[in-house]
């Protein structure tokens, strides 16, 4: 994205299966997306952020049989956690949608029977791999050891269904890939997938009819095959005309996304609409385009567990919820923010989360507010002085600093430029040594370090706001809740950080 685009922002997380509760792997994906919500509005973006629950399909079938519950028990119970996690964790969902939900099930039924119209589907039996726990169907040359490309467990599947013509699409779409190269996220994820591509795409059996737990396909014993189902769920949840238009299309629309579901967002999403655009003989990169011109999938890698993937078997997963109770929930936006170079895979350890809390947040951060504010309260009135000063550090505008990092998906490095400015501030403690000029009487030069270390605190809290939300809070008050200013009376500072305790 360039800086000149000022289009609104769609900003989307996969939505969440719902047979298990929520990892850190979700709590991940919707900080990401709240971090980059809450940075686009304070650049005056118009942005509208969803999320939501994943609820049919055979897994969740099996999973509510399995506790004994009827499967609408379990999305019923499940999708509360989601949502539960969500207000946890501060993320501003602009909405939550149901995959069982009316609206949902109406669209996705209607865009269903456009498919059907524009001549994309036709009945047949597949005869294949599926692996439930991905709910995908593999092909036989992708199977390692008899499992899934993913290790996850396959099962032969024979039975009727309905297919889409996905395989007519193979030129057409890695035509339109060549013209759009930042469709994906990172480039080298982008390559692979184009690789997989070239290789040939085959109609995709997006119908099944061995278990109902799904949408119902109409005048059949059909349900919709869930990624259909699920994908739609972009679009049904901009359920008024208004929304619709403003955040699908004239906005630009980012799909967050892990790396393991890129081939559902970057083969078979645009493929499906641009299929609502053309028939198999209006077929055309222009389809494309009007479909999907706008969308960009970004993906991001994995969380580890001390160097191992996590999984509830070998007992490493780490719980979202246990951890910002322990730690606190800025500090837990934090670490998921700054850790990974966004895109690649990052480790989980309580140590490497100890160390940078404390280094960059509570060393770096917090010792400059706790300096600044103690002098300001006790040697400046309590008040933003009345100065005229120039420094270097007065030229500085953050948020506009870390905007291409942003832009890039370097949200790591967009975090290192607000701590490389606050060690900056703290040097200039360091040199001026506002403390021993107030001893010595040289109340207006103190006075100018003061203001100058009160506006770099508040360009930090400003710029930092769209990963710590509390701190933001907390130092906002202190400002009393007003611009930067001479003459801004200054409140009591309570506590910037509070120290980690890792046992
Ligand atoms: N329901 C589908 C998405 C449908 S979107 C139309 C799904 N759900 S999921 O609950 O299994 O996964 C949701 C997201 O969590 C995915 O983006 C996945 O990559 C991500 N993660 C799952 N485990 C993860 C980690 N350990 N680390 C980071 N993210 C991971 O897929």
């Amino acid at each position: 994205m360039n800086s000149q685009d000022n289009r609104n922002i769609f900003l989307t997380t996969p939505i969440y299966y719902v047979n298990g509760s929520p990892h850190i792997g979700h709590a991940y994906t919707s900080i990401v997306g709240d971090f980059l919500t809450r940075f686009y509005r304070q650049q005056g973006r118009k942005t509208y952020y969803l999320s939501g629950t994943d609820e049919h399909g055979q897994k969740i079938a099996q999973t509510a049989e399995k506790e004994g519950i009827s499967p609408i028990e379990l999305c019923d119970r499940n999708s509360a956690l989601f949502r539960a996690l969500g207000e946890r964790l501060n993320i501003q969902f602009d909405d939550f949608i149901r995959t069982t939900e009316k609206r949902h099930k109406d669209y996705v039924v209607k865009m269903w029977e456009r498919l059907v119209q524009n001549g994309w589907i036709y009945k047949g039996t597949y005869n294949g791999w599926y692996s439930v726990r991905d709910e995908a169907f593999y092909d036989e040359s992708e199977i390692v050891d008899g499992k899934a490309p993913s290790g996850s467990p396959v099962e032969w599947k024979e039975e009727e269904t309905y297919f889409f013509k996905l395989s007519a699409f193979t030129d057409t779409l890695l035509e339109w890939y060549e013209q759009y190269p930042d469709f994906v996220f990172p480039h080298g994820r982008f390559n692979e997938l184009k690789s997989f591509v070239k290789g040939g795409l085959r109609d995709l059996s997006v119908s099944r009819c061995t278990f109902s737990w799904g949408i119902p396909i109409p005048d059949t014993n059909h349900v919709m095959y869930v990624w259909l189902d699920a994908l739609f769920n972009y679009q049904s949840a901009l359920d008024t005309p208004e929304k619709f238009k403003h955040f699908w299309t004239d906005a630009k629309v980012m799909h967050l996304v892990g790396k393991d579901i890129i081939r559902f967002h970057a083969v078979y999403w645009p493929t499906f609409l641009a299929a609502l655009e053309c028939t198999p003989e209006t077929l055309s990169v222009e389809a494309f385009n009007k479909a999907c011109g706008h969308m960009q999938i970004v993906s991001h890698g994995w969380w580890l567990s001390n160097g191992e993937k996590m999984s509830k078997s070998l007992g490493n997963t780490v719980d979202p919820v246990e951890l910002t109770e322990k730690y606190g929930l800025d500090y837990v936006r934090y670490f998921l923010l700054r850790e990974p170079s966004f895109g690649s895979d990052a480790n989980f350890t309580q140590e490497n989360f100890a160390s940078r809390i404390t280094g960059e947040l509570i060393n770096n951060i917090g010792n400059l507010c706790q300096r600044t504010f103690t002098l300001a309260h006790k040697s400046c009135g309590s008040t933003v002085p009345s100065v005229k000063v120039s420094h270097p550090l007065l030229e500085v505008n953050l948020q506009e600093e870390m905007k291409p990092f942003i832009e890039d998906f370097r949200l790591n490095q967009a975090l290192e430029v607000v701590l490389t400015y606050a060690s900056k501030a703290n040097e200039l403690v360091q040199e001026s040594k506002p403390w021993a000029l107030f001893k010595t009487g040289e109340q207006q030069k103190g006075e100018e370090a003061i203001f100058i270390l009160l506006y770099a605190i508040y360009q930090i809290k400003e710029a930092i706001a769209p990963a710590l939300p509390e701190f933001h809070a907390r130092i906002s008050k202190v400002f009393n809740n007003e611009s930067f200013a001479s003459g801004v009376k200054l409140n009591p500072l309570p506590k910037v950080f509070e120290q980690i305790v890792t046992q």
